[in-house]
């Protein structure tokens, strides 16, 4: 059965293909939002990769995406770090106006569980059988899924803890098992890290718009110094990113077409990168809140709903 839809698809052609996806996208079917928030990189150096992800983190949560619907992997949580002499606290610049760890925040998978496997098993739902909800992405076909990942990479890849890494291929090709498997509507996939924009390069999968910090060859560099902390606290790229987000919040208007016309070279010091051909709508009728607002639009069923029923006493 599976093997016959599959084949139908492949024969069917790119305009039906198109029409599919214009239905889809015009049917109004987009009803929840997930993000997805990696920091590959370890040890206390990289405090401010921890502090990138934490950050948007923060902005995602607040602009309305619950913590059941983030899922944060930290491969190194310098929150408590013997090295941390503000401990249980990061910050993402100097001034120290606020606290990204907070009392609340809800890390998915920590330390050595940030590995290439358990990051792919997310994506494309392959996980065992015994996983916790909080460890799986639960979207289907009407999630918008912002993915941020930050850390240390190259052409075509991005390291994992120092120990391995994750390529350009791996990603395009569990994206597009996404997309078979129906787990997703749209993706913003946004990458701070040298070379970022090659990692979004070999994408294949429909409805991806990526956005990258800097061009193949060019580094991607960091902004704020602490002198307490003994490392940089925050990148450039993410950093200007968060700058617009905090102009925006749930009933904004801003598209992705007023963010990305925010970069600035010379400010970031790289060239960022935006990749469109894969995504089906104009940037300029893209809101932000279609990936970090809370959506709640009601579904309607013909089931019976049982009302009136005594409601236990717990
Ligand atoms: C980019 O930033 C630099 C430094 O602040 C500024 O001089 C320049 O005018 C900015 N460019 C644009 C296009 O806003």
């Amino acid at each position: 059965m599976a093997c016959a839809v599959l084949t139908a698809v492949a024969a069917g052609s790119q305009a039906q293909q198109q029409q599919r996806i214009a239905e889809f996208l015009h049917s109004d079917s987009h009803t929840n939002n997930w993000a997805v928030l990696v920091c590959t990189s370890r040890f206390w150096f990289n405090y401010r990769h921890i502090a990138n992800t934490m950050s948007m983190y923060r902005t995602v949560k607040r602009m309305g995406i619950p913590d059941s619907h983030i899922i944060l992997m930290l491969a190194d949580d310098v929150a408590c770090n013997p090295r941390n002499c503000y401990p249980g606290t990061v910050y993402d610049h100097p001034q120290k106006t606020t606290d990204l760890y907070g009392d609340n925040v809800e890390v998915d998978y920590r330390g050595y569980e940030v590995t290439v496997e358990n990051f792919i098993r997310l994506l494309t739902g392959r996980v065992e059988a015994h996983t916790p909800r909080n460890k799986r992405l639960l979207s289907d076909d009407k999630s918008n899924i912002f993915i941020y990942m930050t850390g240390h990479g190259g052409e075509d890849f991005l390291k994992f803890q120092d120990s391995e890494e994750i390529n350009s291929y791996d990603i395009a090709d569990a994206m597009q098992q996404m997309w078979e498997k129906k787990r997703y509507r749209e993706i913003l996939f946004m990458i701070d890290t040298c070379q970022a924009n090659t990692m979004f390069s070999k994408f294949y999968a429909p409805n991806v718009l990526s956005i990258g910090s800097s061009r193949k060859g060019e580094n991607s560099y960091s902004h704020y110094h602490d002198r307490d902390i003994g490392a940089s606290v925050i990148d450039r790229f993410t950093y200007y990113n968060l700058e617009f987000f905090e102009s925006v919040d749930l009933s904004s208007k801003h598209t992705m077409a007023d963010l990305i016309s925010t970069y600035n070279t010379t400010l970031i010091g790289s060239h960022p990168g935006v990749r469109t051909d894969l995504f089906a709508r104009k940037l300029e009728e893209t809101y932000l809140t279609d990936f970090f607002g809370a959506v709640q639009r009601v579904e309607l069923t013909n089931e019976p709903f049982p009302i009136g029923r005594k409601r236990a006493s717990a």
